[in-house]
């Protein structure tokens, strides 16, 4: 996977701000972290969650890979902007995970 020079240093850019974030950040707050990148109907600086949602409508194993993509980041799924890993406890990434999967409902 090939990213160009700018999208690539956006990303990191991005990464960077986002790490000083969740620093400071408590627990609670991780969800202004997602919606940074993350818009629910339109595409921002990653898919909207209601796209993401539809895109795993029919995979059986739509929770885990979604859950894994949060915590470690993902790369190449929808673009050329990678998201990087989010520092949030895992069972926080299993809620949010949950709940992008609950808006195909
Ligand atoms: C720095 C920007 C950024 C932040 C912050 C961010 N994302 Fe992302 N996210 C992206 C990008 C870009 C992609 C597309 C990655 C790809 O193409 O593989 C993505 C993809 C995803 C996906 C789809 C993964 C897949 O496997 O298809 C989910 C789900 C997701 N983000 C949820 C979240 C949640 C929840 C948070 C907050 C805890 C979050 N994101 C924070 C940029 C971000």
């Amino acid at each position: 996977m090939q990213f160009s020079r700018v999208s690539l240093s956006i990303a990191i850019a991005l990464a960077a701000t986002v790490q000083a974030q969740t620093v400071q950040a408590a627990p609670s707050a991780s969800e202004q972290t997602c919606r940074a990148c993350h818009d629910m109907n339109s595409k921002k600086v990653g898919p909207s969650f209601r796209d993401i949602a539809a895109s795993y409508r029919n995979d059986p194993d739509a929770l885990a890979k979604i859950k894994k993509s949060i915590l470690q980041g993902s790369t190449g799924k929808w673009g050329n902007i990678p998201m990087p890993a989010n520092a949030i406890p895992d069972d926080e990434a299993e809620r949010f995970a949950h709940w992008v999967l609950s808006l195909n409902k």
